[in-house]
């Protein structure tokens, strides 16, 4: 993305809820699935964003979370918010490189990622996860995927230019057995999920930018790809969706 359209997609994403499809009851169905957990899990969850998951997932865990992120404005937030519900024992956010993570080898015993392995790419992100899980540990992420075949042409090209390396769900099934991790389990989001903390409030926010940049041709052209990007989810959500995968290291 140019610098100037960045500073733009910041500054519109400035306190949103989250920064991609989630909600609490599907962080927390995904964490259920994790057995024999020590008491007091360490886990990692990587390009946190805001944090939404962190602090759900910090109620359905006796466990500490450190998270990383490599927008600085996300990680102040998330460690105010943990502080503010005095959770900064067992919340800290700091600035991290999901290329380049500074942790040492077998240090967690679960790794969070939603919506943000495909900034890696998928087997790329297993991969690069991996060493950094105990013996046993977990891996859980959510990575869009198409659902179904046969898919509408708008909708294929949206993402062929969008995501390319998106992949059905049997791909990354296929994807997670070679990279020698065991599947645990795998869902589909609810699609209130995509739209009650996050495209409703984007939403509104393109509505304003709208109108602040109704001069900037720029600008708008690349406000409505966003909204089309909203638009194909509503209308074409049975063939694509954001899927947990849950996985774990043996
Ligand atoms: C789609 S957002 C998802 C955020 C959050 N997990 C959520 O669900 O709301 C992807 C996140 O990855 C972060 N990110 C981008 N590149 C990164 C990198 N190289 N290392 C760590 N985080 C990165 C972005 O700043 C952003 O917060």
């Amino acid at each position: 993305m140019e610098p100037h359209l960045e500073k733009i997609f910041f500054e519109m994403h400035t306190d949103l809820p989250r920064e991609g499809p989630g909600d609490f009851e599907s962080t927390k169905k995904a964490y259920q699935l994790l057995k024999d957990l020590p008491k007091q899990p360490l886990i990692l969850d990587i390009g946190c964003g805001p944090g939404k998951q962190v602090l759900d997932l910090i109620k359905i865990t006796d466990g500490k979370i450190i998270a990383v992120d490599n927008h600085q404005p996300y990680i102040d937030r998330l460690n105010v918010n943990a502080v503010s519900q005095g959770l900064q024992h067992r919340i800290q956010a700091q600035k991290g490189d999901m290329f380049k993570l500074q942790f040492a080898e077998h240090s967690f015993d679960v790794i969070w990622a939603e919506g943000s392995i495909y900034i890696i790419g998928f087997e790329r992100g297993l991969q690069t996860f991996q060493p950094f899980l105990k013996k046993r540990g977990y891996l859980a992420v959510t990575e869009i995927s198409w659902l179904k075949p046969n898919r509408p042409t708008d909708l294929t090209e949206f993402w062929d230019k969008e995501y390319p390396p998106m992949q059905s769900v049997e791909n990354n099934l296929q994807i997670i057995q070679n990279s020698g991790l065991k599947l645990i389990g795998h869902f589909v989001l609810p699609e209130h999920a995509w739209m009650d903390d996050y495209y409703i409030p984007l939403e509104k926010r393109i509505d304003l930018y709208k109108a602040k940049f109704r001069d900037n041709p720029e600008i708008l052209e690349f406000l409505a790809f966003n909204q089309l990007e909203i638009d194909l989810f509503r209308k074409y959500s049975d063939y694509f969706g954001s899927v947990f995968y849950v996985m774990q290291k043996i």
